[in-house]
């Protein structure tokens, strides 16, 4: 008899959320693909998860690097039932990558397009799902693409955003291009976790690592990390609204500047433009 489990890929899988899906979904009898840079806790998560778990090692600040992993996922995984696109973080203005990318673009924004871009036919194959980790964006935001990506894109808290934006509008992109692949596309805002190593990449004042976790005790706006864990296994694994935007695993409506169709045209051209191989901006 065939073999049903159901093989997930989590990138960022070897800390905060991105370690908690990958537990969730083991637990729920997942074979799970955990890629991250660092070995020791990869191989420690992988480790935890079972026997199922495989970890991989990757740096997404290397488009080369990304290449390579997804030809590896394709030989471990023909078919691919769940890419969680989760590695993410915000970076200060500084150098850019080997790709002469920003970083904050690369790693939020260039590397999940290119790997789910090589995983296609894997996802098709299995009907697969891709889940890209957002974050919460007030409705009315948007921000002009030459911000997020090229000299004008600086990095920043604010850029953060504008990325993880033009993230939700490339998950709509992807499923207006892909969907009749059988492949669905979704967006998730997990909510505010302050117990994560998120923003530690920073460098100087850091609102979220500081303040952060004061103002949302203040105000009630965190949530625990098992709380955002079941966010990411009711996204990953339910009934979902292709193209969603799933606000704390709620559907909800894009922000304006990814409903923009004259921005995810011309995100979608630039990534091809930019990650083309040899591509430097
Ligand atoms: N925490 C929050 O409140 C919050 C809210 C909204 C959205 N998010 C989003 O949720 C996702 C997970 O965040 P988190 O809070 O769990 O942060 P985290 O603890 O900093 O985890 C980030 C993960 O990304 C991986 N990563 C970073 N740079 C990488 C690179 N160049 N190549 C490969 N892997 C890389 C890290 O792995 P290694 O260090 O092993 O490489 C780590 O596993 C991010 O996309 C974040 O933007 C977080």
């Amino acid at each position: 008899m065939a073999d049903s489990t159901k093989t997930a890929v989590v990138t960022g899988g070897t800390s905060g959320l991105g370690e908690a899906a990958v537990m969730a979904l083991a637990q729920a009898g997942w074979r799970v693909l955990v890629v991250g840079r660092d070995a020791q806790r990869g191989a420690e998560v992988a480790g935890k998860a079972g026997p199922r778990a495989e970890f991989l090692k990757a740096d997404l600040f290397s488009l080369e690097d990304v290449r390579r992993l997804a030809a590896d996922i394709k030989q471990r995984a023909p078919r691919l039932d769940l890419l969680i696109n989760n590695a993410g973080g915000v970076f200060s203005k500084g150098p850019l990558t080997a790709d002469g990318l920003e970083r904050t673009f690369e790693l939020n924004v260039a590397a999940p397009y290119v790997l789910t871009e090589a995983l296609l036919d894997n996802l098709a194959a299995a009907k697969g799902r891709v889940v890209n980790v957002a974050t919460g964006i007030a409705k009315g935001f948007k921000a002009p693409l030459d911000e997020v990506v090229g000299p004008k894109a600086k990095g920043g808290m604010m850029s953060y955003v504008k990325n993880k934006m033009a993230l939700i509008s490339l998950t709509r992109e992807q499923q207006r291009r892909h969907g009749d692949r059988s492949v669905t596309f979704v967006a998730l805002h997990p909510g505010i976790i302050t117990n994560t190593r998120f923003g530690q990449t920073m460098t100087g004042f850091n609102p979220f690592t500081t303040i952060g976790p004061f103002f949302s005790k203040l105000f009630n706006i965190g949530v625990s990390l098992e709380t955002a864990q079941q966010r990411y296994l009711k996204v990953g694994t339910e009934p979902v609204e292709p193209a969603g935007y799933y606000y704390e695993g709620t559907l909800r409506e894009a922000p304006k500047g990814a409903r923009d169709e004259q921005f995810s045209q011309g995100l979608w051209a630039k990534l091809q433009e930019v990650t083309a191989p040899q591509a430097r901006t």
